[in-house]
C-alpha cells in the first residue's frame, strides 16, 4: 500500500513537472514566454551571448508594480540550445542589500550585456548603472567579471567611459569652446539639438562620458565596441575596449549628434554594419531606426525605419535591445525587442522577430508566430 502511495506521489510530481513545462517550438512575439519552471523569462533589456552550443540570456530581472523598475534582485541568466526553450541558470549578477553598497537593491541596473573574452577566459558583463536614489543622474557603465557563463558575476567597476579622450572624429570647436550651460538648458531640460553648440563632450571630459542605453559587440577580428547613448542621450557614441574588454580604449566617436538614439543594438552581415536604434521617449515606443556603415567607426548612414507594416510607429510596441546572430545559419539575425511594463514591470514582453532584407536595407515585418525555418 504504501508502495502503492509513493508510486502516485511520484506520477502527481511527474504530471505536475509536465504541465509546468512548455516546450516550445516556435517563438511568440509578445506572449508570456516560460523558462524550464513554467514561469515568464525575467531578463528584459536582454543580451544573448553563443558559446560552444549554448545560448546565454542576460538581461534585468524586474519585479511587479513599478518598484521593479529599479534593481531589487540583479541580472538573470537562462541557457537554451534551441533559442525557443530557457532553462532557468539563475541570478548571474546580485544586487546588495548593504546600504552605501554600489550595487545596493533599488540602484538601476539596465541592458546588461556579457561578452566572453578569449584571451583573459573570462567572462566579461558592461551594464547601465544608476546609483540608488540618483534618478539617471551617474549615467555610468559597470563591468562584472565571471570565470562561468552563469556567474556568480563580481562587481569589477563602475565609471564613465573615455575619460581625457577626445572621438576620433572631434570638431575644432570641441576643443576650443567651453561648455555652454545656457544652450543647454533647453526647455527646461538637456534636450537641445545643438549638442555642438552646447558642448557635452567638453564638459565630461574629464570625468567621462556620460553612458546609458548601451550595447557590446565584438568584431569578427575580435575586437570589441561599447555602444552607448551618451551627451544627455542627444548623441550615441561607439568605443573601441581593451583587449581584455575591461575598460575603453580612447579610440571613440560620436555618431548622429543632437538625434536622440537609445537601444542601440549592433550587427554585422556581408562585412557592413547595421544598427538599429529607438527615439528617445521612455519607457512608451516609438518608431525604430535602422543605419549602415562600412566601417564600425562610420560614417554611418541613416536608412529609416525598419518596421514595415502596421505598428510600424511603435516597433511593434517595443524598443529594440539587441541583435541575435543565429548560429549555424548563415545571414540569419534576429531583432530583440523590448515591450516595456513599467506600471508592472515583471510583465514586460518580449518581441522576437527574424530581419529580412530588402537590398541593403533591413527590415521587420509583425509575425504572430515563426520559426527558425525562415531563415
Ligand atoms: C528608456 C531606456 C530604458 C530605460 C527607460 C527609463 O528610454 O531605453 O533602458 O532607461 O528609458 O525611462
Amino acid at each position: 500500500m504504501k508502495q502503492y502511495g509513493l508510486l502516485l506521489v511520484a506520477l502527481m510530481g511527474l504530471s505536475s513537472l509536465t504541465l509546468a513545462q512548455t516546450q516550445y517550438h516556435s517563438f511568440l512575439p509578445g506572449q508570456i514566454w516560460k523558462d524550464d519552471k513554467g514561469v515568464h523569462i525575467n531578463a528584459h533589456g536582454g543580451g544573448i551571448l553563443y558559446q560552444k552550443g549554448t545560448y546565454y540570456w542576460y538581461g534585468e530581472h524586474k519585479i511587479g508594480g513599478d518598484a521593479g523598475n529599479q534593481a531589487r534582485v540583479g541580472v538573470h541568466c537562462y541557457s537554451s540550445k534551441d533559442l525557443y526553450n530557457w532553462k532557468d541558470e539563475g541570478i548571474a549578477l546580485k544586487v546588495d542589500p548593504k546600504e552605501g553598497s554600489k550595487l545596493e537593491i533599488g540602484c538601476i541596473i539596465e541592458r546588461p550585456k556579457v561578452i566572453y573574452n578569449a584571451r583573459t577566459r573570462k567572462y566579461v558583463m558592461w551594464f547601465h548603472y544608476e546609483q540608488k536614489g540618483h534618478g539617471y543622474d551617474r549615467a555610468a557603465s559597470g563591468v562584472a567579471l565571471s570565470a562561468k557563463a552563469t556567474g556568480p558575476f563580481k562587481l569589477l567597476k563602475i565609471f564613465r567611459p573615455d575619460a581625457g579622450t577626445w572621438p576620433l572624429n572631434v570638431l575644432p570647436m570641441h576643443k576650443s569652446t567651453p561648455f555652454n550651460a545656457m544652450g543647454a538648458k533647453f526647455n527646461g531640460g538637456y534636450c537641445s539639438n545643438d549638442v555642438d553648440s552646447v558642448n557635452f563632450v567638453k564638459r565630461d571630459f574629464e570625468g567621462g562620458q556620460m553612458a546609458r542605453d548601451m550595447n557590446l559587440f565584438v568584431d569578427t577580428d575580435g575586437k570589441a565596441y561599447l555602444i552607448y547613448s551618451s551627451e544627455e542621450n542627444s548623441t550615441l557614441h561607439i568605443s573601441l575596449l581593451t583587449p581584455d574588454y575591461l575598460s575603453t580604449s580612447g579610440k571613440w566617436v560620436r555618431v548622429f549628434p543632437g538625434k536622440h538614439n537609445e537601444g542601440a543594438a549592433l550587427f554585422k552581415r556581408k562585412g557592413k554594419y547595421y544598427l538599429f536604434t529607438s527615439a528617445c521617449t521612455g519607457w512608451a515606443p516609438n518608431p525604430g531606426r535602422s543605419a549602415m556603415a562600412s566601417h564600425i567607426f562610420g560614417p554611418w548612414k541613416e536608412l529609416g525605419n525598419p518596421c514595415t507594416d502596421k505598428d510600424s510607429l511603435t516597433t511593434y510596441h517595443s524598443q529594440s535591445t539587441f541583435v541575435i546572430p543565429v548560429a549555424g545559419k548563415k545571414d540569419a539575425f534576429i531583432f530583440m525587442g523590448d515591450r516595456w511594463s513599467p506600471k508592472d514591470a515583471i510583465d514586460g514582453r518580449y518581441i522576437w522577430l527574424p530581419i529580412e532584407f530588402k537590398g541593403d536595407k533591413p527590415i521587420l515585418r509583425w509575425r504572430d508566430e515563426w520559426t527558425l525555418d525562415v531563415f
